[in-house]
């Protein structure tokens, strides 16, 4: 197959991590038969540097030509004073919000060879931790107006918080049929003790549940979830929620997987044209150095070669290539344990080209 993949080489050590997994890809396309075209698409600090803004129409149009975007991750400290409008986060939202992609998956799974990287108690990582959260990604306080205003002696912030019942309803949709493909539980996280928004949130899961009698369903409050996560993670399954707490929880379930540097995610719409990316940022404090974990980057490669390609087998070695370089006992430092080899992050990338 042919594919044209717009690459978004972010910022910081993001480049480095980008450069590697285009490597593996190269792998997969020579030893599979396919053609990829890498064509690069400025976002971020790197775009602000070049074109003062985080996401210039004329790139953003990259992407929605391509047959899928791998992302790595922007921002960074070079660009922290910039305002709230020009900040390199905002292209990313920019991307998500231009290319409608509303459905964001990120998985928390934890490798059995990184339980003792865990943070959780071993008995209860040993419990296995398989979940997945789908987060609204274009909707809430993220996309509400932001204002801040002076009253006299001080100023005061709002930022608005809007869900409509169609974005419910699509995103809802996907959280049942996830978990129809899996384990058959679906936990919908929300705020209705206090929030309107949330109100209406399960009000609308309420109504899709019925079309699902097949999926255990449950609510929960969020901050209930936020503490089940690190007490009982192996109770769930998949978990549909809202944008910021979607943004919140995902960083906790990750980390409970030992680490941050191994979680992929994807993020899609209507059509099967997505963006890859880790969910960690752009580690601005390691660039560099050839330290940086490629892997949540390389597995989100992985991701797009299954979801938006249709490339099962290709994803499918991938993922045992990462698997076969952890039992071999290869680390990047950020995940290094008793009696492992820890390697940077070019050296792990050529262990796992070595497995495919
Ligand atoms: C994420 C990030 C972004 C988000 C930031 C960088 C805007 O934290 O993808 O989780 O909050 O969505
Ligand atoms: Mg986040």
């Amino acid at each position: 197959m042919e594919k044209t993949i717009a690459v978004i080489r972010g910022d910081y050590s993001s480049r480095e991590f980008v450069k590697e997994t285009l490597r593996v890809l190269d792998r997969i396309a020579e030893k599979y038969g396919h053609t990829f075209h890498y064509v690069d698409a400025a976002m971020g600090g790197d775009a602000i540097d070049q074109y003062g803004e985080p996401l210039p129409e004329a790139e953003l149009e990259k992407c929605r030509k391509s047959d899928s975007v791998l992302l790595g991750s922007v921002g960074g400290p070079k660009w922290d004073d910039m305002p709230g409008d020009r900040r390199p986060e905002k292209g990313l939202l920019k991307l998500r919000a231009g290319m409608g992609l509303y459905s964001n998956a990120r998985p928390a799974t934890i490798w059995p060879q990184l339980a003792p990287a865990s943070p959780l108690r071993s008995d209860i990582a040993a419990n296995g931790i398989d979940f997945i959260i789908i987060r609204e990604l274009t909707g809430g306080v993220y996309f509400g107006d932001h204002k801040t205003e002076n009253y006299g002696t001080e100023d005061v912030a709002t930022d608005i918080m809007t869900y409509s019942e169609h974005e419910i309803r699509r995103i809802g949709k996907i959280g049942f049929e996830t978990a129809r493909k899996r384990r058959k539980k679906l936990t919908s996280v929300d705020k209705a003790n206090v929030l309107d928004t949330s109100r209406l949130w399960r009000k609308i899961m309420h109504e899709l549940k019925e079309e699902y009698p097949d999926v255990e369903y449950e609510d929960m409050l969020v901050d209930n979830c936020a503490m089940q996560i690190v007490k009982n993670p192996a109770q769930f399954d998949v978990i549909v929620t809202e944008n910021m707490f979607g943004d919140i929880l995902s960083d906790e379930a990750s980390m409970i997987t030992g680490s941050i540097g191994m979680i992929p995610s994807s993020s899609l719409g209507d059509t099967t044209v997505g963006v890859y990316e880790p969910i960690h940022g752009s580690a601005p404090d390691i660039a560099g150095k050839n330290i940086v974990n490629p892997t949540a980057c390389i597995l989100s490669a992985a991701m797009m070669l299954r979801y938006s390609f249709n490339m099962a087998e290709e994803a499918d070695a991938i993922e045992a290539a990462v698997g076969a370089v952890l039992d071999k006992g290869f680390r990047t430092a950020d995940n290094q344990s008793d009696g492992c080899t820890v390697l940077g992050t070019t050296e792990i990338t050529d262990k796992i080209l070595e497995e495919l």
